[in-house]
């Protein structure tokens, strides 16, 4: 036998040598859940690990998370009903809760890079991504209203805006009315392939975000296409888009290299809360190792072609000092 490729894999020294991939604490982008309030620090019952915080207690989480080297944070409002109208007025009410603690955490961490979600369904008492005229999901009226809550998130300090609504066109009417308002340096990382998947689950008991009626799917994309992901890169790149993502991560990591393979841009993937749950689930019950099943979990997206990867797990990642 001329070829024997388990030399390659002989030592753990020479196995480090060979190695393809690897993760880092630089490539993950921590999600996180936010109430209105003081000293709240709520588990979610899905998500073993994962919290509502309020803005005290989210400052304590994010110092904690920036001493072990995870700096970018997305985060999640989860607003009360009764806040909740048809056109998720209180998106972009420069007093409302989620915008305030923004603004309180650039100016007590000013190096936590903060990124924001923008879609309608954690403020709309229809609990969908754009404006329901009659059942349907109105694409071009929607725009303003994703534009709006962009422009109130800019003005807080937001570093990167994550347009997860899944409207046509939203990148560019967003990248034109930051543009025109001074905010030409806040990024879009867009939501490119977001699928209608069941992964979702537990981010909408999270935040209580359930669509009230229907589903999500004539604007989220169908799990059978990967053709159509290709379309919607090529258009988000046209549109200004500075990174594109891929969600979920783990049934889609064809997505995420197709996308790599065609596009320059940076390409992220979300490891999903349904994704992180599952995980979870299985170690409590012992069924799985969770941490070794994370890590490999992280280097197949990696591996994939994501650079970026949102997770769940990126403060327990970054807590084993690898
Ligand atoms: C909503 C949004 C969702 C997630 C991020 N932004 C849920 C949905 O589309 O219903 C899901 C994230 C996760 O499951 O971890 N705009």
């Amino acid at each position: 036998m001329l070829r024997r490729p388990r030399r390659n894999r002989k030592s753990e020294v020479v196995r480090e040598l060979v190695v393809e991939t690897r993760l880092s604490k630089n490539d993950l982008i921590f999600p996180l859940f936010m109430v209105d309030g003081e000293h709240i620090k709520q588990e979610v019952a899905s998500m073993p690990g994962i919290f509502r915080f309020s803005v005290d207690n989210l400052l304590e989480e994010i110092n904690e998370c920036m001493q072990l080297g995870i700096k970018t944070f997305c985060l999640f409002p989860a607003f009360e009903e009764r806040l909740k109208d048809k056109y998720a007025s209180v998106s972009s009410d420069p007093y409302n809760f989620y915008l305030r603690a923004i603004e309180k955490i650039k100016k007590e961490i000013p190096e936590a890079c903060i990124m924001t979600d923008v879609a309608m369904d954690p403020y709309s008492s229809d609990g969908h991504d754009g404006l329901v005229e009659n059942g349907e999901i109105l694409n071009d009226e929607t725009l303003e209203i994703l534009a709006q809550m962009s422009l109130a998130q800019a003005k807080v300090g937001a570093d990167i805006l994550g347009p997860s609504d899944m409207m046509d066109g939203r990148i560019e009417y967003i990248r034109e009315m930051l543009d025109d308002e001074g905010f030409s340096k806040v990024s879009i990382m867009s939501y490119t392939a977001k699928y209608a998947s069941a992964f979702y689950g537990p981010f909408r008991d999270a935040l209580d975000s359930a669509p009230k009626a229907g589903d999500k799917k004539t604007y989220q994309m169908n799990p059978a296409n990967v053709k159509e992901a290709l379309i919607e890169a090529e258009l988000d790149e046209m549109e200004g888009a500075d990174m594109l993502m891929v969600k979920p991560a783990l049934s889609y990591l064809d997505v995420i290299k197709e996308l790599s393979e065609v596009s320059n841009l940076p390409i992220a993937a979300y490891n999903v809360s349904g994704e992180y749950a599952m995980i979870k689930a299985a170690d409590q019950k012992g069924w799985l190792d969770g941490e070794k099943t994370m890590l490999e979990v992280l280097l197949s997206i990696r591996r994939a072609g994501a650079k970026i990867i949102l997770t769940y797990f990126a403060k327990e990642y970054a807590q084993l000092g690898l």
